[in-house]
């Protein structure tokens, strides 16, 4: 498989399937030996973890721990690990309110593998993974902002579910530059675009992207900043928002935005802040999606 691999990428036929590549190398073509790039939404990749700077990992530790019921599983001096059922949140030391690294899952060892190739075929420089969730292999990139992202196949999670329901789902990027990160992320890693929120005269302020079934996995706004502007717990449903609201209520915590309901994604949602100033949201029936065009919004 290898052998095929170096020689597609010196003299390869591609052919467009759908949405599928097939690389045939020309000596491979009669045996019908192919391998198959898969783009980010076929790679079913779901946002598995993030990771944050921090001045003072241990503090901000401290409030996911109490905030989103996580427990504190390792620490050091220079980062924290925090984890629930099906959220994890990473600390490394360093500047307040910035991303370290995204930690995309994918849903299968082959999905990951056509994701990498797909990766090497646009010619993304890749690099090993930091995060300590995925298995050996994983590989690491940055987009146009310099946002770390990370894809990979998660370890066994060996938590018992515990807690209030709320895995960690979507990210969402501050960014100058809108159509260079949709270039990027639908273009060349294959997410696909399910919606732009549009200003009167045209331009394009908001874009929602996903790697699966949800309806966006990651979303670009427009700012004066770059950087993270929100994650985003999915709760699956709107007893859990108010019984998440209750719990922020009962630690003092100021619910700032919500609960309330978005235009796309029709999900509800109520957002909290940490103590670094990033933005929580904790959202409730977030719309799945199919097959459809791109829904542009005012
Ligand atoms: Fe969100």
């Amino acid at each position: 498989m290898i052998d095929i691999l170096q020689r597609a990428h010196y003299n390869a036929r591609v052919y467009c399937f759908e949405n599928a590549i097939f690389m045939l190398a020309p000596n491979e073509f009669s045996e019908r030996r192919y391998l198959m790039t898969q783009t980010a939404l076929q790679s079913g990749a779901y946002l598995h973890h993030v990771a944050f700077e921090s001045e003072n990992p241990l503090h901000l530790a401290e409030f996911y721990a109490a905030a989103m019921q996580m427990d504190v599983i390792f620490e050091t001096k220079d980062e924290v690990r925090c984890e629930g059922s099906s959220r994890r949140m990473i600390i490394l030391s360093g500047e307040n309110k910035k991303l370290a690294y995204a930690g995309f899952a994918c849903w299968s060892i082959d999905a990951f593998q056509g994701l990498r190739q797909r990766v090497q075929t646009e010619g993304i420089e890749l690099a090993a993974s930091p995060s300590p969730y995925f298995e050996t292999g994983a590989f690491s990139l940055r987009d146009p902002d310099g946002n770390l992202v990370c894809f990979g196949l998660a370890r066994p999670e060996k938590r018992q579910l515990s807690g209030l329901h709320g895995p960690t789902q979507h990210l969402t990027l501050a960014t100058h530059d809108i159509q260079k990160m949709i270039d990027f992320y639908q273009v060349k890693l294959g997410f696909q675009l399910v919606g732009r929120v549009l200003q009167s005269d045209g331009a394009l302020v908001t874009a929602f992207m996903t790697s699966n079934h949800e309806h966006h996995t990651l979303a670009c706004f427009k700012s004066e900043r770059q950087g993270v502007d929100h994650h985003s717990y999915e709760v699956g449903e709107w007893n859990l928002i108010r019984d998440w609201c209750d719990h922020f209520s009962s630690l003092g915590i100021e619910i700032f935005w919500g609960p309330g309901r978005h235009g796309p994604g029709n999900n509800l949602f109520a957002f909290i802040k940490d103590p670094d100033d990033n933005w929580i949201e904790i959202s409730a029936e977030l719309e799945l999606i199919f097959e459809r065009d791109v829904i542009n919004w005012p």
